[in-house]
């Protein structure tokens, strides 16, 4: 669903010291930018709860989030400068396509698809974050055992990322297709992820990793 133009939110955006206008300038760098060990990438952040809150969470780990839409992404960078102290933490406002120029090879340990888009029609499949060209990017730039957490309500997509993952070199090491109906307080629900769960959806899951 396309989200109407939030024009505080555009305005706010290029203000926000959490915002990497230039991503490509700290390739191979984001681990010293962040202060971290770790590196964790969220593609399609939203108004970005998630990143927000695993790295208040888990301050050895630094989280970029990647957004496209600007007014979602200014909303992101509002909350995340309101949350003060928190410096391992960055948001990018451009499409993930690119994300092969802001990322070293070997660079990042968790990738985040978070309730991506389903582009349910055939023609826009190669939209899909799960998609074969994005895969292969992810694969470049994860580490040797990196690993890529999925969460999203939609079966069909889920159907369909399974067998991309399969295909393209990642082996499954985690399988929920009810992840909520446990308790996982190690991991936060997303801004979709709290609708779904309200109205008793299930949410499917998969971690895979590298081969
Ligand atoms: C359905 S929303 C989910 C938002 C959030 N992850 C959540 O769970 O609440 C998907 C988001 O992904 C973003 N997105 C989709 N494709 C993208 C791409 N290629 N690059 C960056 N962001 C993308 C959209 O703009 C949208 O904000």
């Amino acid at each position: 669903m396309r989200m109407r133009k939030v024009k505080w939110a555009v305005d706010y955006l290029t203000q926000s010291p959490h915002l990497v206008l230039e991503p490509q300038t700290l390739k191979g760098k984001w681990k010293d930018y962040l202060k971290v060990d770790s590196l964790h990438v969220e593609i399609g952040c939203g108004k970005g709860n998630y990143s927000l809150e695993m790295s208040n969470m888990y301050p050895d780990q630094g989280y970029v989030a990647i957004e496209k839409n600007e007014s979602a992404a200014g909303m992101a960078v509002k909350k995340f400068d309101e949350n003060e102290g928190n410096g391992h933490l960055a948001l990018i406002q451009k499409d993930a396509s690119d994300i092969l120029s802001w990322f070293e090879i070997g660079e990042v340990d968790v990738i985040h698809l978070n309730f991506s888009d389903p582009w349910p029609k055939k023609r826009y499949a190669k939209r899909r974050l799960s998609s074969k060209s994005f895969l292969d990017q992810y694969k470049t730039i994860l580490n040797k055992s990196g690993q890529i957490q999925m969460k999203t309500d939609n079966a069909s997509l889920f159907e369909y990322s399974v067998l991309e993952f399969e295909n393209n070199g990642f082996k499954m090491i985690e399988f929920s297709v009810d992840y909520r109906r446990e308790t996982h307080n190690e991991d936060v629900l997303t801004e979709y992820e709290e609708k779904f769960v309200k109205k008793n959806q299930p949410i499917y899951r998969c971690v895979w990793e590298k081969i």
